[in-house]
């Protein structure tokens, strides 16, 4: 039996934000608590936002303790807030850690006997659905907005882990462009990273199926055309908005694997952005996995740009989908190895345990044990 979870409704192109208000009133809310950063606010992100709830009449209140690779104790501030805000539900404004953050109090909310968040880790269905959750990406990367998941930072632990729970998905999602404008380069290139490493991750994936595959490689094709330009051209800024959200699309469906799970423990232990662990990761875990996902390989090269890929034999075709990953990181400034982002030999040992439990780490297409893990560590350092 297969199975698809999407959102409910989801809004596309610039401005659409705009409808905020409008849908609020729709469902019958009366006050929001919109979830979010500092920094967001600072820039004036918000301000259509507002400008759209002010003209429904819907009031609302901030909480913006919401910080990159949030933790468990964020999210309890926010229950906390929530409970003392008279809301009646959720606006998540943000990248990947805004909207996961939401996530997480929507269930706690609904779901009081978690709220110690750590116990979330391995439910696969809590009791209640979610606090109703409107979620607005400001980086094209995540696709939290579409999919079942959210990460959250143990810091007692030292360690990232990820919750998947049909009930923590936004009921309507606002993809607008203008929304991510904001991005610096470096940013952009990160998370649009992230977004290639789903769609990669998706269409290779234990779990992938021909509904999931469509999404996946039309979102590398899309990521791989776009992401360059992003920051400059308002089209191709629009493109990877749409490139993200059909990632999220398909592995939300099908899980993801190895990148992921040697991806978290580099945030988690030396705090390193999420989009810029992936990407360092990428090209090493498509060449370990390629001998196992077969003409995979052949079509992602295609997607990713190559011409002539039908006339290629494996070695020819796999060569060329990976140095196409490199030469799209290096070509957004990603050159970075892992000991210039600080893993060190006294790390390492850690990084492999935590990777070897993560729970990404079971849809990927190849069995990967820890010496694995380790040697692929070390070849990036
Ligand atoms: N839920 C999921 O399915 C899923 C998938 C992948 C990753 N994640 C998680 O999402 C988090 C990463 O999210 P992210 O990569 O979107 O970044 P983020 O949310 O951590 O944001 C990073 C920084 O970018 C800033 N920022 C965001 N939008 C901006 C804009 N438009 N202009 C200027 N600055 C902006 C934020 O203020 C913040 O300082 C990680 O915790 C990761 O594990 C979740
Ligand atoms: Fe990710």
């Amino acid at each position: 039996m297969k199975h698809m979870i999407l959102n409910t409704e989801s809004y596309f192109g610039n401005g659409c934000v705009s409808k905020i208000g409008d849908e609020a009133i729709e469902r019958h809310f009366n006050r929001a608590m919109i979830v979010t950063d500092k920094m967001l606010l600072k820039f004036g992100t918000l301000a259509p936002i507002f400008d759209s709830l002010q003209k429904a009449h819907v009031e609302y209140v901030i909480f913006d303790e919401v910080q990159p690779n949030p933790t468990i104790n964020v999210v309890q501030n926010g229950v906390n807030a929530f409970h003392q805000s008279d809301a009646d539900f959720l606006i998540a404004v943000g990248g990947g850690s805004s909207i996961d953050t939401a996530k997480g109090i929507s269930i706690v909310v609904a779901n009081p006997k978690h709220s110690d968040v750590r116990s979330l880790e391995f439910v696969k269905q809590t009791d209640h659905r979610g606090v109703t959750l409107f979620a607005i990406p400001t980086t094209a990367g995540t696709a939290s907005e579409v999919t079942i998941d959210y990460v959250i930072t143990d810091e007692e632990k030292g360690r990232k882990f990820l919750c998947a729970d049909d009930n923590c998905i936004s009921r309507v999602a606002f993809i607008d462009a203008e929304m991510m404008a904001g991005m610096p380069q470096k940013l952009a290139a990160a998370t649009g990273m992230d977004a290639l490493t789903h769609a990669i991750e998706a269409y290779c994936s234990k779990r992938a199926w021909d509904f999931t595959d469509i999404l996946a490689i039309k979102a590398v094709e899309c990521i791989a055309q776009n992401l360059k330009h992003s920051c400059q051209l308002p089209k191709a800024r629009e493109n990877m908005a749409l490139g993200q959200y059909l990632a999220g699309m398909a592995f939300s469906n099908c899980g993801l694997g190895a990148n992921h799970a040697l991806a978290h423990p580099l945030s988690a232990v030396h705090h390193v952005p999420h989009g810029l662990a992936n990407a360092i990761l990428l090209p090493k875990i498509m060449e370990f996995n390629a001998p196992f996902v077969g003409e995979k390989m052949r079509a992602i090269a295609k997607a990713m740009g190559i011409h002539g890929t039908a006339n290629m034999n494996q070695e020819q075709y796999i060569k060329a989908a990976v140095n196409a990953v490199e030469a799209l990181k290096k070509s957004i400034g990603i050159t970075q190895n892992l000991t210039e982002l600080g893993v060190t030999e006294a790390t390492l040992p850690l990084l492999v345990k935590q990777a070897m439990e993560d729970a990404t780490m079971v849809d990927n297409p190849r069995p990967m044990h820890s010496g694995n893990v380790e040697s692929i560590y070390r070849s990036l350092m």
